[in-house]
């Protein structure tokens, strides 16, 4: 048995002196808006799993790091009912603690599960070497993708696909995961020619890429860039301590108004982020990656919520935090990540809208008391002021964290 590698992973030490920016005003009292860099603003500073699959609209693994080690002890369940790629389950289980996560698509599953049952870099070798990727196939049925992939990079593709269908183990739901993480992007480690790594593009942007770039996919073969990126996904190394706390963390795919398989007071603290006000296509920027999993998006069209509509979107925030007060033990704690949005020609900032729907008669008053709002402010942020540049008060740049106690 090989010793396992020592963590290379950093431990941060969050220090910060909180500044009270302002408040907001509610039946119960004034409750303080606090700003600083509660996070570092450096990019990449947790364990190599988070990095493995970029996700739209996911929050860097500081925030549920700095929340569960402030609210939690090991042994405690933390959860995540809007997973996305399952930053806050990977950084409960890193941190001893254990996990429940969920996302209405499948592919949080998908990508979450290998992150939290990691395998060793051997075994991912030794797989991709047993897997015949260049068996000879038929193109004319499968759906046409020559605008991002060579035809030989595609067979590859399709070859891994079919395999992965009825190859279910670890080490399979790793190479799966890494695969995702490779099929669009802009550099020669992703499959496809130059195109978005965080999103995928409609068809006819990619052929308009091809055309302004004057390139056609180039062949990128499959089993080299899966080793190469398994590589640097695990070289932090603790697979195993991992992956013991990740079978006992569970994942599931439902709808978070409805987390009917997970028990009434069983989970300690929740760190969640949910759909903003219409701000992502979750069906449109991961068509790809629902193409290579085969997942049915029609199925997920009625529950996947992407609203423009400022009352059905409390409504839906509302439900969901019904919920969370059912499967949080009394006195838990709540960490909900929102941002601004543009909304009828104004900032809207959605801290206060979620504040406002905790006292609102019409929607279940009296589940949470809300404690405080974080609001992490980066020397970005800053400088962006300084010079007075827009990016960050148009976009969803800040992170706006509604901290509240089930009561
Ligand atoms: C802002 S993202 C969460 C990103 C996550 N915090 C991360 O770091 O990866 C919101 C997620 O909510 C999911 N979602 C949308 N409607 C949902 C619903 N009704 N129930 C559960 N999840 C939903 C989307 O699929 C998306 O992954």
């Amino acid at each position: 048995m090989t010793a396992q590698a020592k963590p290379r992973f950093n431990i941060l030490n969050h220090t910060h002196k909180q500044t009270q920016i302002g408040q907001i005003e509610s039946p119960n009292g004034p409750i303080p808006k606090l700003s600083d860099e509660f996070w570092t603003a450096k990019q990449r500073q947790l364990h190599s799993l988070h990095y493995a699959v970029s996700y739209r609209a996911s929050f860097k693994p500081e925030l549920p790091d700095f929340f569960i080690r402030k609210l939690t002890k090991p042994g405690d369940t933390v959860g995540d009912p809007f997973g996305g790629r399952g930053t806050t389950v990977l950084q409960a289980v890193i941190l001893d603690r254990r996990g429940m996560g969920n996302d209405v698509n499948p592919l949080f599953e998908r990508i979450t599960y290998p992150k939290i049952n990691p395998v060793s870099i051997e075994g991912v070798e030794e797989r991709m070497e047993s897997i015949n990727l260049s068996k000879d196939r038929d193109l004319s049925g499968e759906e046409k993708m020559n605008m991002f992939y060579h035809p030989e990079t595609y067979k590859e593709l399709l070859n891994l696909r079919d395999y992965l269908k009825s190859n279910r183990d670890d080490i399979d739901r790793f190479l799966e995961m890494i695969a995702i993480s490779r099929l669009h992007g802009h550099s020669t480690g992703f499959f496809s020619a130059y195109s978005f790594p965080q999103i995928s593009i409609p068809k006819e942007n990619q052929i308009k890429i091809n055309k302004t770039r004057g390139v056609e996919p180039d062949y990128r073969e499959v089993k080299t860039r899966i080793i190469k990126k398994a590589r640097s996904v695990l070289k932090d190394g603790d697979e195993r301590r991992i992956s013991e706390l990740g079978r006992k963390s569970v994942l599931t795919v439902q709808d978070a108004r409805d987390l009917r398989t997970w028990k009434s007071n069983s989970v300690n603290l929740i760190v969640t982020s949910p759909p903003f006000l219409n701000q992502v296509d979750y069906f449109l920027d991961n068509w790809i990656e629902h193409w290579f999993c085969d997942i049915d998006i029609s199925k997920l069209k009625e529950r996947l919520v992407q609203t423009a509509d400022l009352d059905e979107w409390m409504q839906f925030i509302s439900d969901s935090l019904a919920e969370a007060y059912r499967v949080l033990v009394k006195g838990g704690m709540l960490a909900i990540e929102v941002g601004e949005v543009r909304y009828q020609g104004r900032i809207l900032n959605l801290d206060e809208t979620v504040v406002s729907l905790t006292w609102a008669k019409r929607f279940n008053a009296g589940q949470f008391k809300v404690k405080e709002v974080y609001i992490q402010s980066q020397e970005f942020t800053k400088l962006a002021h300084c010079f007075n540049v827009k990016n960050n008060t148009l976009g969803t740049n800040s992170n706006r964290i509604i901290l509240m106690e089930r009561i």
